[in-house]
């Protein structure tokens, strides 16, 4: 299998240099091609597929739901699976994030934690109110649409639609292997991260700011990389300080990913708002949600206007609802958060043999949510060239070996900083992460004799 063209056919591809082998069907951890070929699924789709695929229960389920009802519209029915679902979320939820708004992905969940914060205000200070700037971070990814790629920090991504673009104001990511500060820890580097908060809310004046968003780890921008615990306790403070509202995007590291029900648990403080997707259907149908707190729902619902003017066809869909409620439901039974903080570590403590390859710079990550960086030059940190294309080697070559893994790039300087997300079902067992380090050494074996 190589790097070729993509198929001839009326679907629109993303990318057109890029042999798309066609999958027949998944089975747990795997996924198998038309051909018989056999691959693990190491980023779970891009963190998606949190209980692994082919499950019998969800499709069991799916089959009488949809026998049952499909689809109503939210903005005038009520069904007990969204009620299930949205009782199940607040559940896993910290602290009184009690509110579920349901969307159909991570870029409508950032993009309505985004319009929510900016009617809180509107609601709780009336239509004149200055605020409504989100501060976000470089090295960051909130989405694609246009409201979320405002707020997102890949410069490849935003490039083109640059100028179109709402202008947020940026700060540094609490991205410790090159942070602009030269800190040598990651204490260090989280209390300066926090800081640059503070000093561009009062550059931009308080009352000019609705919101802050961060990933509590950091996913496609530069996998893997978090702050100690410092950084969200600093964050929360300052938020609270200038009367601004914290959102956690929560959309790749939510739903036991990380080895805690949301990543914010790792560091003890509740947000205002919290973005979520991906692992909460685990890819069996799209989903996702804003969640928000006691305090925005009834500022908007309660003492406001109590019509939150947003809203999406097929938000709070009754079967995708459904679909939520059991796979958390089947998470929680089968004990996958626990099992991503154990098969984490024991993933973390074997990836540590990679650091003997000269192209691995840093290895991050928390439970199965997991980054390698790779450099031309460990001493230095010097990135491959962007036209090297390392990432896509890396990929190229774990492909070759039955591996699927997630690239990226640009997290050095916009356009160089190659990096692998490895994330797999938080279902895999001791055995399939021997089976994974195993395809995964020999991929980066192989590129590394490039
Ligand atoms: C942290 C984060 N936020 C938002 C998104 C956007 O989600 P979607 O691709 O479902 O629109 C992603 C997607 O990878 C993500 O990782």
């Amino acid at each position: 299998m190589s790097l070729n063209k993509a198929p001839k056919n009326n679907v629109f591809y993303r990318n057109q240099n890029w042999r798309y082998p066609k999958v027949e069907r998944g089975e747990g951890i795997y996924l198998y091609d038309v051909e018989g070929n056999k691959y693990i699924d190491g980023c779970s789709g891009s963190a998606v597929a949190n209980i692994g695929h082919g499950n019998k229960e969800i499709a069991e389920f799916t089959k009488e739901h949809i026998e049952r009802i499909a689809f109503t519209h939210l903005s005038r029915w009520t069904v007990d699976s969204i009620e299930d679902c949205a009782k199940k979320v607040a559940e896993w939820a910290p602290g009184d994030l009690n509110h579920v708004y349901f969307v159909s992905g991570g870029s409508e969940a950032t993009e309505t934690a985004l319009k929510m914060a900016r009617q809180y205000f509107v609601e709780r200070d009336g239509d004149n109110t200055s605020k409504w700037k989100v501060i976000s971070k470089w090295n960051s990814f909130h989405g694609n649409t246009m409201g979320a790629l405002s707020m997102t920090g890949i410069t490849s991504r935003r490039k083109v639609y640059d100028p179109i673009l709402i202008n947020f104001p940026k700060i540094p990511q609490f991205y410790h292997y090159r942070n602009p500060w030269g800190c040598n820890t990651l204490e260090e580097t989280s209390i300066k991260a926090a800081q640059a908060l503070e000093d561009e809310i009062l550059r931009q004046g308080p009352e000019n700011i609705a919101a802050f968003i961060s990933e509590p780890i950091v996913g496609s921008a530069a996998p893997g990389a978090h702050p100690t615990k410092i950084y969200f306790e600093m964050v929360k403070e300052i938020c609270d300080k200038y009367d601004v509202l914290l959102i956690i995007d929560e959309v790749m590291a939510g739903f036991g990913r990380t080895g805690k029900k949301f990543a914010i648990d790792h560091f003890g403080i509740v947000p205002d708002i919290m973005a979520c997707a991906k692992g909460m259907s685990s890819g069996y149908t799209p989903m996702g949600a804003a969640v928000a707190s006691d305090e925005v729902f009834e500022t908007i619902m309660v003492k406001g206007s109590g019509h939150f003017i947003h809203g999406h066809t097929y938000a709070g869909n009754p079967l995708s609802s459904g679909i939520g409620t059991k796979v958390l439901e089947i998470v929680e039974r089968e004990g996958y958060v626990e099992n991503a903080a154990k098969q984490g570590q024991y993933l973390m403590d074997k990836l540590q043999e990679l650091y003997e390859y000269p192209v691995v710079g840093d290895i991050r990550g928390l439970g199965l949510m997991i980054g390698i960086e790779f450099v031309k030059d460990k001493a230095t940190k010097e990135p491959f060239e962007a036209k090297v294309g390392f990432k896509n080697i890396v990929m190229q070559k774990c492909f070759d070996e039955g591996l699927i893994v997630y690239p990226g790039g640009g997290s050095a300087d916009g356009s160089r900083g190659d990096h692998i997300l490895l994330a797999p079902p938080i279902k895999i067992t001791k055995d399939e992460v021997d089976e994974l380090f195993e395809a995964l050494k020999k991929g980066i074996q192989a590129a590394s004799q490039i």
